[in-house]
């Protein structure tokens, strides 16, 4: 199979969350999975240079932590690997370095039901995972425990990451819970959030919200 059009669909992405401002500079990798592989940004290259020869492969199966290409994986492959070998309904993922997801995640707070788009990462809230250094197989320890139930959690004092059944999927999910981020911080600001029960998430989830917005609205809640 010609793999360079999924290679080239993560580098557009790469630079379109740039763009947007979701991320800034070579913080931030994107991957995506391809039958029994994984494909991924590499580390510390800016998305201008990228060409599709510098994704880099590594097996999901195979010897863990295995990679080729002219330039090594990201240093968040640990996370990467982990998610899509837990996760068999994730396709791709998005970690970023989001201004208002990354004030929350510096606060070490979890973004609660403050809207109801919050059902679209599979549960009441998305939680923030525990600090690790980067790169490290703690840090990928805790975004496990995070994201149980869950299509997104934050990184303490770091970042988000979000998954999806495609990119696009994973793309719409990082912009939203951006979106949800900001509308939480400025109502923080404000006063007198009103947080939203489970009951009133799990009718919103009940709706056909999957169907509704073509994604994944969370694995089964934990
Ligand atoms: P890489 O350039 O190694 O992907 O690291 C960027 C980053 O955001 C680490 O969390």
């Amino acid at each position: 199979m010609n793999q360079v059009p999924l290679r080239q669909s993560i580098i557009d992405n790469c630079l379109r969350m740039n763009e947007i401002g979701l991320n800034q500079g070579v913080a931030g990798n994107i991957s995506v999975r391809d039958g029994d592989v994984m494909l991924i940004t590499p580390t510390s290259v800016p998305y201008d240079e990228l060409r599709p020869e510098d994704i880099v492969e590594m097996p999901l199966d195979g010897e863990y932590g295995a990679w080729s290409g002219p330039k090594p994986p990201s240093s968040e492959w640990r996370f990467h690997l982990d998610i899509m070998r837990s996760r068999p309904d994730v396709q791709a993922i998005v970690h970023s370095h989001p201004m208002y997801c990354t004030s929350i995640a510096i606060t070490r707070r979890a973004i609660p039901a403050c809207h109801y788009m919050i059902a679209a990462f599979g549960g009441k809230d998305v939680r923030c995972a525990d600090y690790a250094t980067y790169g490290t197989s703690e840090l990928s320890e805790n975004v496990l425990v995070a994201m149980r139930g869950r299509t997104a959690c934050l990184l303490a004092n770091h970042g988000s990451i979000c998954v999806g059944r495609s990119l696009s999927d994973a793309m719409w999910r990082a912009v939203e819970l951006e979106t949800i981020a900001q509308q939480y911080f400025n109502a923080m600001l404000m006063g007198n959030v009103a947080i939203l029960s489970d009951e009133q998430i799990e009718t919103v989830r009940r709706k056909g919200f999957s169907e509704s917005y073509g994604g994944m609205d969370g694995p089964a809640p934990e």
